[in-house]
């Protein structure tokens, strides 16, 4: 046996929120989400189980890493598979230049695939979404391609992603204008728990979420875009309502930011349908229809410098690669 493996998986975008966790270890979210799995933005990452290591080896985009949370989740595999030995593991993030949309999501997905199918595991998607949740939480639902939910659940068993199959019916596009590439000001991880701990409205969150997730699969059912794009805007706005109710309260926000939000809304009052969201960082993401693209770049290209405006459709799940 070879007891090596390289696998893809692509970022997801959510259009129904996880902010928040109910368990930290196992990452169990506090509400379902939904999310959309992009043809552009992926991770490919190769592991090599070697048995005279005695840990992990970590590259990043050629980069040697000490990387404590990588290093936890190669433990979890270990459990997960009974393969005892530490690997090298190689990873590279195929963002196009200066995007800022490197995603812990397609970086999970893509290692959980690769370390068991090295460690000669086959497991079920099923299977692999628990296990990528494990090292994020978005990482669940990039297992699938398309739409994917993520069920809550109430323990490890439970909490995994399943695809809704309707997005060829659809032909939906989302736009990603790229604000700024730099670092996030708080990361995912801590600006979750410091909401959970501190928003007076988060019991009032969990609610909408989970309201919005059952009107949002509704209304993609009966491929009501506009139904479907009003609910995910809405969803994203209270999402980032949350940090600026925290304490200390925070924001995602760029200048540039709100005035992309602004032009979207501009450009759906003439008549294109398009929508947004926004996740711990200030790119603004547009989803529409094919048939409106055209039209709708051509105005976002008035106001932003045409290489800052990546077009991705509905991308397919986690693969093998050989
Ligand atoms: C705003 O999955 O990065 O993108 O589980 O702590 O690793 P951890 O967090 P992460 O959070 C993603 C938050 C989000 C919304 C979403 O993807 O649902």
């Amino acid at each position: 046996a070879q007891y090596q493996a390289s696998a893809r998986a692509h970022t997801n975008i959510a259009l129904i929120k996880y902010w928040g966790k109910k368990d930290q270890q196992l990452i169990l979210p506090m509400n379902g989400s939904l999310s959309l799995t992009l043809d552009k933005f992926y991770t490919d990452t190769s592991v090599s189980y070697d048995k005279n290591l005695t840990q992990d080896e970590f590259y990043l985009n050629g980069a040697q890493k000490e990387d404590p949370k990588v290093m936890h989740f190669m433990d979890i595999v270990r459990q997960n598979t009974g393969f005892d030995s530490h690997a090298v593991i190689k990873s590279t993030n195929h963002v196009p230049t200066a995007a800022g949309l490197a995603s812990s999501a397609s970086a999970y997905a893509a290692l959980a695939l690769a370390a068991t199918a090295a460690a000669n595991k086959k497991f079920d998607r099923q299977k692999l979404s628990r296990i990528a949740r494990r090292g994020s939480g978005s990482a669940t639902r990039s297992i699938f391609g398309g739409f994917a939910e993520w069920l809550e659940g109430t323990d490890d068993q439970s909490s995994y992603a399943q695809p809704l199959e309707y997005e060829n019916d659809w032909d939906i596009r989302m736009i990603a204008i790229v604000i700024d590439d730099q670092p996030k000001k708080v990361s995912s991880r801590q600006g979750m728990q410091t909401v959970v701990a501190t928003s007076p409205f988060y019991s009032e969150w969990i609610k909408s979420a989970k309201t919005d997730l059952k009107n949002i699969k509704t209304a993609l059912a009966s491929q009501d875009f506009k139904h479907f794009g009003e609910i995910a805007e809405s969803n994203a706005l209270k999402m980032h309502a949350l940090n600026l109710s925290a304490q200390p309260h925070f924001n995602y926000f760029a200048p540039a930011s709100i005035i992309a939000m602004n032009i979207i809304e501009e450009i759906r009052e003439l008549g294109y349908p398009c929508y947004y969201t926004m996740d711990a960082g200030p790119n603004v993401k547009v989803i529409c229809k094919n048939a409106d693209l055209s039209v709708i770049l051509r105005q976002l290209q008035n106001h932003f410098p045409a290489d800052h405006l990546l077009v991705a459709a509905p991308g397919p799940g986690a693969q093998l690669l050989d």
